[in-house]
């Protein structure tokens, strides 16, 4: 009997099928905070209203609160405890229900719910952490009006900000002030906010187009405002955007953004009050890369864009959960093509989609875009619901063209404003507007797993004719053996292999059964084909084109996409049978790259990505069983290749490169990008003069792009007096700057080099690590997770490593914790000997006392 008690308890799975409607709605609630880091009193009092004839008691949730009262229309409630918060008895069909509970902010290392962060106070609640803050439905279908108030010690808590807008403020006692905010739109809880600190902004204003003027501000501690310009200019950028392209406005009078240090992931769209992740608002040239400046801008829009994608429309239940991020990461992508180059844009989405999401589809956690059922809901905020999501909806804006996807976004809009809707009800809105039947295309939502084609090109040289042949097959996936065929869009072209010319024009095929064929007429000379051009379906193409054909595509292809991923084909086949075959004909490869190299009617920010070899792990992917050692020795035996052949065309594109003074444009930030590719091809080559060159770019950079490219080709490098006076200075030039030694503690950890395990674990022992800050332990334990090489020593020790930190972060923070897990879970892709290692760490963890249910759920299905 004791034993059975004081067994954990099995997490019970939340399933998508026992969806009830909730039982009693809570159409307003005033919240009144008496604001300290050490113990905050939260007041709420709830307007409860019974939906449907039931005799059901209102549940509420609640996650570590102490009760201080509990009282219905002013009397003491009875109340029962349950396993998730409280139930209290009610008779009538309206009540007053006011609790007053204490909470600890201080004390809260999960960083969910109410936090401190460097002095602040800020809330995180998306999904669950509102029943951190107070007793409540904590469900995303119960939408509520709120009024809050605040108050805090004036000098400690200088601003006071929550969603909505400001309705009152002033000085109380004992040195205290207080604020209140109303929010005019019934929102879930999970989309609450409150900040407290000592908080400067870069304010400005923007009118919407129906004339409406909004007051921006973006908050930060006052040494931190000068970088604080990027993210509000990315802000108008996406609100006039948003107006242009969705016809969707702004709705409130103020839209504040605040940016905190400790932040377990991006930044969060809560009504009027997004809160950040500070390396997604803080940039200027001397610490942010471009890739930092590119991400503050869509991680901004994509915030914003949720005011209707999310708020205005919310999700009814977390199964719906890509409904919101799916569509928002989609319309964030398209913001940020229409800022720069479309088609680099493509291509680095496509390589993150790669990188994350089909290995998960692959792997032991892979789960539908709508998955059935859950154990914690923070595991699931994955690549597949937010990037294979977008793909989804991309699919969607392929099928019905551009002026039936608006149509249909406007209905969906429309139809559901003020509520919280399905999947399905923005899939019938799509059907309704677009007057097309997507009942085969819903497949996508349901089955999970990247679907491969295959296609046969076939022609005939007397006729004129060719034939392509395409099949389809949908791989098992974890309670999905067999799968129905999907709808796939794919775009394609024929070349004419003689005159570089195209063959007719572009075609969308649908490929809706297991096998199809395509005919074409009057091919004239020996065509090649070009196949899901832009990437139009997220799939993986397998075709029969030789080295010849994609060195001619990646050369003539019309459509960007497809000329980088010919090129990234041919190194990726080149590569495989190296890894194979322990050797393999480069030439090829280094013709394609030369061609592209040499072409000045090409943008050079798309020149550097095409001209980059496939990662260790995307080689992996194509493997049956990964040998981490044998790839990356082919993969540098290319580049070094690569380096030597075409030594003088990468020094040319190296000076040609230099720009007198730092701009941020996409023309500059191209031939930033160029020189540093150029810099790891000289490097690559063995040049004697490689960590030289490499040295001044580093000392010399009036920018973090030039000084992180050169920092990490020197922490690749054999010169070890170079590298380590670079990762010296850097470390002092930015001393005090935890964006910037994040960069620090993750250059080094995906090093390249023999040594990278070994320093790991002695810079998890540097004063200045912590796991307690998720950017950091990211820094440096989830940048070594995805270091191929270091990470899967065959000796086990990486493993151990990781699993070591992961056991001690779980303590903290289970959510940032459980996020590092997927690494460990690809032992099936493995040897035996890793895979027994994995395994071995995997059951490890799974055997710590006091495991979270969100370790619990991610480490029990990859040992599964
Ligand atoms: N809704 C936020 C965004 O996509 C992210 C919230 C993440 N929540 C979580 N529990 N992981 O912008
Ligand atoms: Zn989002």
């Amino acid at each position: 009997m004791l034993d059975a008690l004081n067994a954990p308890i099995a997490p019970r799975a939340v399933r998508r099928a026992d969806y009830r409607a909730p039982e009693w709605q809570v159409p307003r609630i005033a919240l009144d905070f008496d604001l300290d880091p050490a113990a905050t009193r939260v007041r709420a009092v709830l307007e409860v209203e019974r939906s449907g004839d039931h005799n059901a008691p209102l549940q509420l949730d609640g996650d570590g609160l102490e009760p201080l009262s509990i009282t219905v229309d002013g009397q003491p409630a009875e109340w029962q405890a349950t396993d998730r918060g409280i139930a209290i008895a009610l008779t009538g069909e309206r009540h007053r229900v006011e609790t007053e509970v204490l909470i600890h902010p201080e004390r809260n290392t999960q960083l969910m719910g109410l936090y401190a962060s460097g002095g602040l106070l800020c809330t995180q609640c998306e999904a669950e952490g509102f029943r951190r803050i107070t007793y409540f439905p904590d469900r995303p279908d119960v939408l509520t009006r709120y009024s809050v108030r605040m108050s805090a010690d004036k000098a400690r808590f200088p601003v006071l900000l929550a969603n909505g807008d400001p309705v009152g403020a002033g000085d109380l006692d004992g040195g205290r002030h207080f604020a209140e905010w109303d929010d005019p739109f019934p929102k879930p809880c999970y989309l609450f906010a409150l900040v407290a600190g000592d908080l400067v902004a870069n304010r400005d204003t923007f009118v919407t187009r129906s004339g409406r003027a909004v007051e921006l501000g973006i908050w930060v501690r006052s040494p931190d405002l000068a970088k604080t310009d990027h993210a509000l200019a990315a802000l108008k950028t996406s609100m006039r955007w948003d107006e242009d392209v969705y016809g969707r406005e702004y709705d409130l009078d103020v839209f504040n953004i605040v940016a905190v240090d400790d932040f377990n992931f991006g930044a969060m769209e809560n009504k009027g009050l997004n809160i950040f992740n500070s390396r997604y608002i803080l940039a200027d040239p001397d610490t942010a890369t471009d890739y930092d400046y590119d991400a503050v801008a869509a991680v901004v829009a994509h915030e914003y864009f949720h005011n209707w994608s999310g708020n205005r429309v919310t999700c009814r239940d977390w199964f719906q959960l890509s409904l919101k991020e799916g569509f928002t990461v989609y319309r964030d992508q398209s913001f940020s093509a229409d800022q720069g180059s479309a088609a680099v844009k493509r291509i680095e989405d496509v390589r993150s989609l790669r990188a994350a999401q089909f290995p998960e589809d692959a792997g032991p956690l892979a789960h539908p875009v709508r998955p059935d059922a859950y154990l914690e809901i923070s595991n699931f905020y994955t690549a597949t619901i937010y990037n294979k999501g977008a793909e989804v909806i991309r699919m969607m804006a392929t099928i019905l063209g551009p002026e039936k996807f608006r149509a249909g976004s406007d209905l969906y809009f429309d139809r559901h404003d003020g509520t919280a809707a399905t999947v399905e009800d923005f899939v019938c809105a799509m059907e309704d507007a677009g007057g097309v039947d997507l009942s085969q295309f819903r497949l996508w939502y349901s089955q999970a797993g990247t679907p491969r084609v295959s296609a046969r090109l076939e022609h005939e040289v007397g006729s004129g004719r060719a034939h392509l042949y395409l099949r389809q097959t949908v791989p098992p996936t974890p309670g999905q053996p067999a799968k129905d065929p999907m709808v796939l869009p794919l775009r394609l072209k024929l070349f004419g292999s003689e005159t570089a010319s195209a063959l007719g024009t572009e075609q969308l095929v649908l490929l809706k059964d297991g096998e199809a064929e395509v005919a074409f007429e009057t091919v004239t000379e020996p065509p090649v084909l070009s196949i899901n051009r832009g990437f139009s379906a997220p799939v993986i193409v397998e075709t029969d084109r030789s080295a010849a054909e994609l060195a001619f595509l990646s050369a003539h292809d019309d459509d960007p996409f497809a000329r980088y991923e010919a090129m990234q084909q041919l190194m990726l086949d080149t590569l495989v049978a190296a890894v194979r075959h322990g050797r393999a004909d480069h030439a090829p490869v280094v013709e394609a790259v030369r061609n592209t190299l040499t072409d000045p009617n090409l943008d050079p920010a798309f020149v550097a990505e095409a001209v980059l070899l496939p990662s260790d792990s995307f080689i992996g992917d194509q493997l049956a069983v990964v040998d981490p050692e044998a790839i990356y020795q082919a993969r540098e035996a290319l580049r070094g290749e690569l380096g030597r052949t075409l030594a003088d065309h990468w020094r040319t594109a190296y000076e040609g490169a230099q720009d007198d003074r730092f701009e941020y444009s996409p023309a500059a930030k191209g031939r930033r990008r160029v020189r540093t590719v150029s810099l790891g091809y000289i490097a690559a080559s063995g040049a004697a003069d490689a960590s030289s060159l490499a040295f001044r770019q580093f000392e010399a950079a009036d920018n973090m792009s030039d000084r992180q490219g050169a920092l990490t080709t020197l922490v690749n490098s054999a010169d070890d007096e170079a590298r380590e006076a670079a990762l010296d200075i850097f470390y002092n030039r930015y001393a005090g700057n935890a964006l910037v030694l994040d960069k620090w503690f993750s250059t080094q950890a995906l090093s390249s080099r023999p040594e990278t395990l070994a320093r790991v674990v002695e810079l998890s022992h540097h004063r200045d690590f912590t796991l307690a800050n998720p950017n950091r332990a990211r820094s440096l334990v989830g940048a070594f997770s995805v270091n191929q090489r270091a990470f899967n020593a065959a000796d086990g020790a990486g493993y151990r490593f990781v699993a070591d930190q992961l056991i001690a972060l779980d303590k903290l923070n289970p959510q940032t914790a459980a996020k590092l897990v997927p690494p460990l879970g690809r032992w099936r892709r493995f040897d035996e000997g890793r895979a027994k290692l994995m395994r071995a760490e995997l059951e490890r963890i799974m055997r710590t006392p006091g495991l979270s249910k969100d370790m619990a759920e991610q480490v029990g299905k990859s040992l599964d």
